[in-house]
């Protein structure tokens, strides 16, 4: 099993000391309901870091009032019953006042980059995921700290705000895990029924097949946006955005040219989803 600290600062001092005898630490911050998705973070620091550790978080700024911070899925044992097949982690499961000393009103600005996509529907979303990011490099100071391409827009802006900050740390992107009919794994799937996990799977597999036009030449974005808008909506989903863009500014393209990033939100019924490709034009 791994071992398991609750206090912070114990943990910056534990990661000092491994590092000062010449060991790489890579970190995963995470909220737990561990999934192959976040173990395969695990599995990628594991290939060029001697020590992991895995945050275990559920982070109450990045959740807006009336969103699912109350009901987010807390399953710290199984978590830690998954983790126990990589060797060494180490876990910090910090309780709110210890990230959030009484008191604090500091808070980090996301990036511009925040803005758009994510940012229109969830608007202080990823200064909470700004700020708790930030925190977590300072009481885990790893040598590389390993996001998902899942939370695509998540990744840029931690990406920006490291740059911006100047924070010594390297973020490393690792690619989406998906089950095995499409469907990008996500703590959130839990809340899907049986039908409506059927109807999520829409969402996968409209953007394959975007993916597959712009693979045989459609370059007209717009035209392939509102195809796959229609797509979801025919399925039964709820799209809230669908959008392509640049992978570096996540700016809408009209025309495809060069690698893009499709990006979906969606609803199915209450729960809110998204997915992302990136694809290049032939
Ligand atoms: P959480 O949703 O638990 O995700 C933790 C990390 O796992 C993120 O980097 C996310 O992109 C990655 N991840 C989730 N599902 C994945 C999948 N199917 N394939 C690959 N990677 C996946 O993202 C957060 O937590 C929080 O916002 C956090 C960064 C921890 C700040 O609170």
């Amino acid at each position: 099993k791994p071992r398991v600290f609750h206090d912070p600062s114990e943990l910056r001092v534990a990661i000092r000391q491994a590092q000062a005898s010449g060991q790489r630490v890579g970190l995963v911050p995470t909220m737990g309901a561990l999934h192959e998705g976040h173990l395969s973070l695990v599995a990628e620091s594991q290939k060029s870091c001697d020590l992991t550790v895995v945050t275990i978080f559920v982070n109450p700024t990045q959740f807006a009032p009336g969103e699912d911070f109350e009901k987010y899925p807390r399953t710290l044992d199984t978590d830690l019953e998954l983790l126990s097949r990589f060797e060494p982690v180490w876990v910090l499961a910090p309780e709110v006042e210890a990230m959030y000393p009484p008191g604090s009103t500091t808070e980090v600005k996301a990036p511009q980059i925040a803005r758009m996509l994510e940012g229109e529907f969830r608007p202080t979303h990823f200064d909470g995921v700004a700020t708790i990011v930030l925190k977590l490099f300072q009481v885990a100071p790893a040598d590389a700290a390993y996001f998902g391409q899942k939370d695509f827009q998540q990744v840029r802006v931690i990406e920006e705000m490291v740059r911006d900050l100047l924070v010594p740390i390297e973020v490393v992107r690792c690619p989406i895990v998906r089950e095995e009919d499409g469907l990008a794994m996500s703590s959130r799937n839990r809340y899907l029924s049986a039908d409506e996990r059927q109807i999520a799977l829409s969402i996968s597999q409209t953007l394959d097949a975007a993916c597959l036009q712009i693979e045989r030449h459609a370059t007209n974005a717009t035209t392939l946006c509102a195809e796959m808008l229609q797509c979801l909506r025919d399925d039964g989903v709820v799209p809230e955005y669908v959008t392509i863009a640049d992978p570096r500014t996540l700016k809408s393209v009209e025309t495809i040219e060069a690698e893009v990033v499709i990006l979906v939100a969606a609803k199915v019924g209450t729960t809110r989803l998204i997915d992302n490709m990136l694809v290049s034009p032939p």
